[in-house]
């Protein structure tokens, strides 16, 4: 996917609202991708983000190594390989390939960005903090990156395949399949539905 450079500072805006990510990290030179629903923006300056990762998966092994991680939007278009690389473990598997997913050098980190992914997020480890079973990676974004046709200042989704994903649980997910803005109208707001190609 051809991807345009962002400001750091913007890129807390393609984590919004929740989505499903793509964590990518690295070790020695061996990339491997997990899937996280448990990320959020934290600051703006700097621009900061968090991922829960278990300490039992070999990403957090991976990102406590290299001091870096990535964390990619997949679009609804992916959602079978997001699911694999969300049940299956780097320690078993190369999930890129057995994905079919292309790991690409990041900018700035000893991560690895997904190609196949409408963004990604750069980060380089900037604090751990410790959340029981998980590791709470905080981590600073250095660079970023988003497909043109699907951001705009804010996501500007024009095709299903692109829409974010959001994890139930199990083998359940939401997809976003519409677009609403709001209008004021009078003291209140009106929602205008948008359709989508
Ligand atoms: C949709 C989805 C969301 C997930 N979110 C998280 C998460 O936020 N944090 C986490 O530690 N594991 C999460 N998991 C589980 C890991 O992705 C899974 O255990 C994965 O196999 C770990 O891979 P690894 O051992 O290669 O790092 C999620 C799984 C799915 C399917």
């Amino acid at each position: 996917m051809v991807k345009k450079e962002m400001a750091p500072e913007e890129a807390y805006r393609l984590l919004t609202p929740g989505c499903v990510v793509l964590v990518g990290s690295q070790k020695h030179g061996r990339p491997n991708v997990m899937a996280a629903s448990w990320q959020m923006p934290v600051s703006r300056k700097p621009p900061l983000v968090a991922v829960a990762v278990a300490k039992k998966h070999l990403t957090a092994e991976y990102v406590r190594a290299s001091f870096a991680f990535t964390l990619n939007v997949p679009g609804y278009g992916l959602l079978d390989r997001v699911h694999f690389c969300g049940t299956v473990s780097g320690r078993d598997v190369d999930k890129f390939s057995a994905a079919g997913l292309t790991p690409v050098a990041g900018r700035k980190v000893a991560a690895p960005l997904v190609a196949e992914c409408v963004a990604g997020v750069e980060c380089r480890l900037w604090n751990t903090y410790d959340g029981g079973d998980h590791w709470i990676f905080v981590g600073e974004v250095v660079a970023a990156e988003v497909t043109p046709e699907c951001f705009e200042g804010r996501w500007t989704f024009k095709a299903k395949e692109h829409f974010p994903v959001h994890h139930l649980g199990g083998t359940a997910y939401a997809v976003t399949g519409s677009l609403a803005e709001v209008h004021k109208r009078g003291e209140g707001w009106v929602v205008v539905e948008k359709a989508v190609p």
